[in-house]
């Protein structure tokens, strides 16, 4: 549905994208993450059509958008990271307003208002002035103001910067929400807990360069190789943390075993049996207190991937030897001659 082919595109001498892919299939939400700087809005913003790419092809459902703008916009509904709002405005005049913008008839837009302040939970605040909502309610009618000519397809540009706990689950089911009437939706963030939750296909964009993409479990098992495990133990002074990482470190399936925080974190391949790991530290007379897999490390592993001299200078400070980084599994979607090398992991390694 977005379709991003070696996008490029400098400011001054600056270059803000690399030759950028980008593939998001019809219904699916995307998770465009990176770091401050790494080309989000850059991107988003070329393909709502207010920025040329100085080379590259970016189609949505098959339409250039550099060669038919206006067909574009039609299709696409674009939420800008920073958005004035008319203060003056009420929530209602401010959707009818926009509505307007994009030719929605006259006797249509105060209808098609308050049917958007109703999906976006702000029907209460129709006659309030925009400037006295809260933070994450001008979030809401922002993406209320994305949708006012029912596009297909969501930009959103971190939309949940700035908001609190509370708003920012809101708006996640209202992203989820989207996705259920059949729209496509890439939303961009650097708060990577949040997208993966919430997003079904990922993509982690660094420097102008898309570093990993695809379904969030295939990058997943990309980016992270074999599982995690925590383990914590009955005691956690230095030496029973040490024997009970001498106890498994050279079991066969161990990848890596670690200390962090007073417990153990540990890698396993993926088809190692978890009870053999109990059974060995009970051998070794140790405690464990707790056993548990490591479900969300997607955010560490991106760090990994757009940070890696960082953390390879803390490993050097450790008096732990920290072993070779293991290859990404998988065919990279890296071109050649990127500076990317594999994630390296701390702790020891066999
Ligand atoms: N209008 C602009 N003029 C000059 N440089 C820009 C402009 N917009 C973005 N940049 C630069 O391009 C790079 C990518 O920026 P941006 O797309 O905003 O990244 P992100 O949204 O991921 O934080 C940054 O280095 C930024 O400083
Ligand atoms: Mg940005």
């Amino acid at each position: 549905m977005i379709a991003v082919e070696d996008l490029r595109k400098q400011y001054g001498g600056h270059e803000a994208l690399k030759g950028l892919e980008l593939n998001v299939p019809r219904g699916e939400i995307f998770g465009f993450v990176g770091p401050n700087g790494a080309g989000k809005t850059t991107t988003i913003r070329i393909l709502a059509t207010l920025v040329l790419a100085d080379s590259g092809i970016a189609t949505i459902a098959g339409i250039p958008v550099a060669e038919d703008p206006h067909g574009v916009r039609e299709l696409v509904g674009y939420m800008p990271d920073f958005f004035g709002v008319y203060d003056r405005l009420t929530s209602e005049e401010y959707l009818e307003f926009y509505a307007a913008c994009h030719g929605v008839p006259r006797r249509r837009r105060r209808k098609a208002a308050r049917e958007l302040l109703e999906l976006v939970d702000l029907a209460d605040r129709a006659e309030d002035q925009v400037d006295t909502l809260s933070r994450g309610m001008q979030q809401r009618l922002g993406l209320a103001r994305a949708l006012v000519h029912d596009p297909q397809v969501l930009l959103l540009d971190e939309p949940a910067s700035g908001l609190d706990p509370r708003a920012r689950v809101e708006m996640r089911e209202l992203v989820r929400e989207l996705r259920r009437m059949g729209k496509t939706i890439l939303v961009s963030s650097h708060i990577l807990p949040e997208l993966e939750e919430l997003c079904t296909w990922v993509g982690f964009v660094d420097q102008g360069r898309m570093v990993a993409a695809g379904p969030m479990t295939d990058v997943r098992n990309q980016v992270t190789s074999g599982r995690r495990l925590r383990v914590d133990l009955v005691g956690s002074d230095d030496d029973e943390l040490m024997a009970a990482l001498r106890a498994i470190e050279d079991r066969l399936g161990v990848v890596a075993v670690s200390i962090v925080d007073r417990h153990l974190e540990v890698t396993v391949e993926d088809t190692f049996p978890d009870q053999e790991l109990l059974g060995e530290l009970v051998r070794a007379n140790i405690g464990v207190r707790s056993f548990a897999p490591i479900t969300s490390d997607l955010s560490e592993a991106f760090l990994r991937l757009t940070e890696p001299r960082v953390e390879e200078e803390e490993a050097d400070e450790s008096d732990i030897p920290s072993g070779p980084p293991p290859p990404l599994r998988g065919d990279s979607p890296r071109e050649g001659g990127s500076a990317y090398p594999s994630p390296p992991r701390g702790g020891r390694r066999k």
